[in-house]
This record gives structure tokens, C-alpha cells and sequence, in this order.
């Protein structure tokens, strides 16, 4: 697909402006905001035909690339988000699904989208952009020479927090010890660089189970519904993390585990579409999420529901499915004290 056949539509949308909050310390100026985004899945065309053994990679979510770009639009206009620094793109940018697909789609990524990103973008591994080889050189080599060699672990200080980026897209699929004590032994040198600031850690793969665990293990459909070395957050836990920022289910929820607000995010690509804007505050942040216009909404995307299993699963605390996929409100508005 050509620059010029990229799809847009003019939205014009109100500017997301209702985080403010009126406090008695007078602290509701925000500090900066920044926007969580995951699981775009973008494709380029011939990836889908590309096939190893008899295992064609097939059309991404329908209408995906749609989403991504309806978001880039509105990230250069600047419209709706009311102004942020910068952006965290936690996993499964593109479709992938084998190395050659990697490599076109992540091509098209570069030149259709990450090359008119008018804010930095951090980017954290998901599966879809190494088919689960963490630590392989040869599949991690493509997200590398787009993003940089730097950018597999790495940390960064913004503005007093501190985040973290690890990658955890081999969960479930890499057993090599010394490629987990790589990702252990990184995440805690980093967790020990600011001993005082607040915390923030992104990884693609959830630490914990997002919904209930046997639910979520068969709506899911995959073992990786949540991270299999516990280490990870034995660690997140002892530094006394804020919040870990995930996506890779494609469902929306948030649990506080311990102290620690653990995020996961469905992202654009699949239905509810959801994406995520922060807003700190010098007490807290505010977080709250929002998708992509209704015409550009695809239900059938939903891999938790009837369309691929015939049934729209539910749990304990999400008693239909809207709730199941979506979150409770309190899942969707939700603050973060500052300590
Ligand atoms: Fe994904
Ligand atoms: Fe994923």
C-alpha cells in the first residue's frame, strides 16, 4: 500500500479533557500525560501471503490498520488526547506471525506510521514481533534495526517517574534459563537505578491473570494468559512498582495485587478497541480508557466471544460480556496514588 492510499477519515473530536479534578491541595494541575498503546496488529498487504510449511499468516483483525492509523492522525492533530509527551506501544504493533511477515510488516510500520509519529514512541517486544523467540537474535533482529538494539530492556525518567520496558514475549514458549536470568537480572539492575522515584513497569505479557484464571485460560485459548515465571513480579512487588502496564490478551482490565495496579489493555486491533490515556498529577495518576470512533468498531474481532467460540464467556466479577471484554467502569476510570 502506497503513502498516498493510507486511510483516514477527518474526525473531529472533542478533546479529552474530563481527568481534571477540582482537589483541596490544589494539586489538579497535571504534571504530563501520556498514552498507552498495544496490540495494533498492523499488517502490510503481502504478509498475509506469505506461508511456511503449509501455514499461510492470513489477513490481520479486520479493519486494524484503520484503527492504527485513525490513532496516528489524531496523535499529529493533536486532537482529543489534550497534549502528551509521549507514547508507549506495548506489544504486537504488527501482525508478524512469521520472520518474513515480520520484516514487511514492520517496513510498513516504519514508513505508514512510526515515521510520522509526532511524539517519541517507547516500544516494548510482544510476541507477534519475534513469534515468541525472545532472546533469539535472528527474530529479535528486525524489531531491533527499526527501534534500536537499546530498546529490548531499557528504562527511562520522566519527569520524576521512572519506566521500565521489559521483555516477557517468550513466556509459555522459551525454557532457556539463561535467557530468563537475562530478562530477571535486567529488570531488577533496572529497578534499582532510582531507588526513590514512583515506578511504572511495561511488558506485553500480564504478570498475573487478568480475569479468572480458569475462565480466562479457556476464553483466551492460549497459555499465555499470564506470565509463567513468577520472579518477574516477586520483583515488582519488592521494589514497591506503582503499575504494570500490559496488553497481549486483547481484553481491558485492571487488578490491584499487593499494592501493584496491574493493566492490561485489548489495544486497537481487536474489539473493545481499547486504548489507554494517563494523566499525572503530582498526588496520582488518572487513567482512562478510550477507543476509536463507533464506525470504526468491528465486534467480530472479539476472541473472547461467541464469534470463535460460540459462547461469550463471563466470569465471577464480569457477569456479562460486555463487562468480561470491556471491564467494570472501575476497571476503566480508575487513579493511581502517587506515594
Ligand atoms: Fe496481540
Ligand atoms: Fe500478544
Amino acid at each position: 500500500m502506497g503513502a498516498a492510499s493510507v486511510p483516514f477519515r477527518g474526525y473531529s473530536l472533542q478533546k479529552q479533557n474530563t481527568l481534571t479534578k477540582t482537589s483541596a491541595d490544589g494539586q489538579d494541575s497535571p504534571v504530563f500525560r501520556f498514552v498507552q498503546i498495544n496490540d495494533l496488529h498492523i499488517q502490510n498487504d503481502r504478509s498475509r501471503y506469505v506461508s511456511a510449511s503449509s501455514n499461510r499468516v492470513g489477513p490481520t483483525y479486520k479493519g486494524a490498520n484503520d484503527r492504527a492509523f485513525w490513532l496516528l492522525q489524531s496523535l499529529k492533530n493533536d486532537a482529543f488526547f489534550n497534549g502528551i509527551d509521549f507514547v508507549l506501544g506495548i506489544g504486537d504493533l504488527v501482525h508478524g506471525q512469521q520472520l518474513e511477515a515480520i520484516k514487511y510488516d514492520l517496513d510498513f510500520f516504519a514508513t505508514h506510521f512510526y515515521k510520522d509519529f509526532p511524539v517519541p514512541l517507547y516500544p516494548a517486544i510482544g510476541n507477534h514481533e519475534i513469534v515468541q523467540r525472545e532472546g533469539d537474535p535472528v527474530y529479535e533482529a528486525p524489531y531491533k534495526e527499526l527501534f534500536g538494539k537499546d530498546k529490548v530492556n531499557y528504562s527511562f525518567l520522566h519527569k520524576g517517574v521512572h519506566f521500565i520496558v521489559i521483555n516477557n514475549a517468550g513466556s509459555h514458549s522459551v525454557n532457556d534459563k539463561e535467557i530468563l536470568n537475562f530478562r530477571l537480572a535486567s529488570l531488577e539492575r533496572m529497578l534499582n537505578e532510582h531507588p526513590d522515584k514512583p515506578k511504572i513497569v511495561c511488558c506485553h505479557i500480564p504478570l498475573i491473570p487478568i480475569r479468572q484464571n480458569e475462565v480466562l485460560a479457556k476464553s483466551f485459548g492460549f497459555s499465555s494468559y499470564f506470565t509463567k515465571e513468577t520472579e518477574l513480579l516477586d520483583l515488582v512487588e519488592k521494589y514497591k512498582v506503582l503499575a504494570v502496564l500490559s496488553g497481549h490478551l486483547h481484553i481491558s482490565g485492571m487488578i490491584i495485587k499487593n499494592s501493584v495496579h496491574h493493566i492490561a489493555i485489548s489495544g486497537s486491533a481487536s474489539y473493545p478497541h481499547d486504548m489507554a490515556l494517563y494523566t499525572v498529577y503530582k498526588d496520582r495518576i488518572d487513567a482512562a480508557l478510550f477507543r476509536v470512533p463507533s464506525d470504526l468498531l468491528v465486534p467480530s474481532t472479539n476472541i473472547h466471544g461467541a464469534a470463535r467460540f460460540g459462547l461469550d464467556y463471563t466470569d465471577n466479577l464480569h457477569q456479562d460480556y460486555t463487562t468480561y471484554i470491556m471491564g467494570q467502569m472501575s476497571e476503566r476510570y480508575f487513579s493511581i496514588p502517587l506515594k
